[in-house]
């Protein structure tokens, strides 16, 4: 076995490829799919969508500062896809694929109902690094579909069928593997975690 070495490139897979939707009133609501998004801090709570600054979405979040992350899920692969080949500057994405945009708390652009997470996001500074640009944002409120809370109030986000994106591919998720710190936990506390 050799390793090939290839030209620098992204090859850092699996993503998520989530439906960012952006714009303050129904006429210029639009949804752009973006695979290059992450968490970049966790108190205050941080994230980043880099875009090309040629998208329809790139001039919307520009000039409204704020845009919303929703996840998307088994249900949503065609939607997420088609976000992705389709500018807003021809159709009206919520409408050619049935999403029912809706009211978020903190910004005016407008949450994917049919999302079982939507993070609202006000944009904080923008980087221009070379073919995208970092919109680097505050999450300023989470809105979860109440179907995944058990009675304990826990949401399983894994319940709701979450997809990926890798090397230019769907994939949904296959079997949980652990939790987090499972492979230094004591053998009681493994026990307990089994029930
Ligand atoms: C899976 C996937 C991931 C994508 N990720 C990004 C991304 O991170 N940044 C970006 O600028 N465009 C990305 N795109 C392309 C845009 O979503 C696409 O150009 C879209 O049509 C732009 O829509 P708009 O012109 O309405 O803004 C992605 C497309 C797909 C299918």
């Amino acid at each position: 076995m050799a390793k090939i070495n290839w030209k620098p490139g992204n090859m850092i897979y699996p993503l998520p490829a989530v439906m960012v939707s952006c714009g303050t009133e129904p006429k210029n609501y639009n949804i752009i799919t973006i695979a290059w998004t992450g968490t970049i801090c966790t108190n205050p709570p941080m994230t980043y969508i880099s875009i090309r600054p040629n998208r329809h979405s790139y001039d919307i979040i520009k000039e409204t500062g704020e845009f919303v992350i929703n996840l998307t899920t088994e249900s949503l692969v065609k939607a997420t896809d088609y976000c992705g080949v389709k500018s807003g500057r021809d159709i009206d994405k919520f409408k050619v694929m049935h999403l029912t945009p809706s009211q978020g708390v903190e910004v005016k652009a407008p949450l994917i109902e049919e999302s079982p997470v939507n993070i609202e996001c006000k944009v904080k500074e923008i980087i221009t690094l070379g073919s995208h640009d970092m919109f680097m944002a505050e999450v300023v409120a989470v809105n979860v579909d109440d179907d995944y809370l058990d009675e304990h109030g826990k949401f399983h986000l894994d319940q709701t069928s979450p997809i990926c994106y890798s090397h230019g591919s769907y994939f949904g998720l296959g079997n949980k593997l652990g939790t987090f710190g499972y492979s230094v936990a004591k053998k009681k506390t493994k026990k307990r975690k089994k029930r």
